[in-house]
């Protein structure tokens, strides 16, 4: 991550770095995106008219991109990133009490970041495990058949 100082300069060569290592097509346009957000933790403002001139596409359509894809987010998010599965196997499998319980634990709901920058709640689609619903993934790590009374101690091995 390039840290919280996202002035034009270190967003500018971020946004460099992906143009020339993808190049400057609108059909890398989610490669570039991706990498971008990955290296900045979202896309500001800055970011997404650097691009939206380095690739001439309108910036509203950024925003549509941006909004349709989960891993992208114009917002910024905290620290560390929580998707939890919402769909129908993790569901039944107890999903939605531990749902509850992660939404009680960091008192937010989806969507939303703690005031203290620490954690940012999404739910997605199947992540292809199922096996072990319910799951969530907490930045790169994947947890499975995970029980509402192990959330606290998950969420306390992140700093
Ligand atoms: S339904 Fe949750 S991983 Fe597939």
């Amino acid at each position: 991550m390039a840290g919280n100082g996202k002035d034009g300069k270190v967003v500018a060569n971020v946004v460099k770095a992906a143009v020339d290592r993808y190049g400057a097509s609108q059909d890398e346009l989610i490669p570039i995106l991706n990498e971008v957000n990955r290296e900045i933790g979202y896309l500001p403002g800055e970011a997404l008219n650097e691009i939206s001139r380095l690739l001439r596409v309108p910036k509203s359509h950024l925003f549509s991109v941006a909004s349709f894809y989960r891993m992208l987010s114009t917002k910024p998010r905290g620290k560390h990133v929580i998707q939890f599965c919402e769909s129908a196997p993790c569901h039944v499998a107890g999903g939605r009490e531990v749902w509850i319980a992660v939404k009680e634990y960091l008192n937010i709901d989806e969507d939303q970041t703690t005031p203290d920058g620490k954690w940012t709640l999404l739910t997605t689609s199947c992540l292809g495990v199922c096996g072990v619903g319910p799951v969530m993934v907490i930045d790169d790590d994947i947890y499975g058949n995970v029980e509402p009374s192990q959330v606290p101690s998950i969420l306390e091995k992140y700093h």
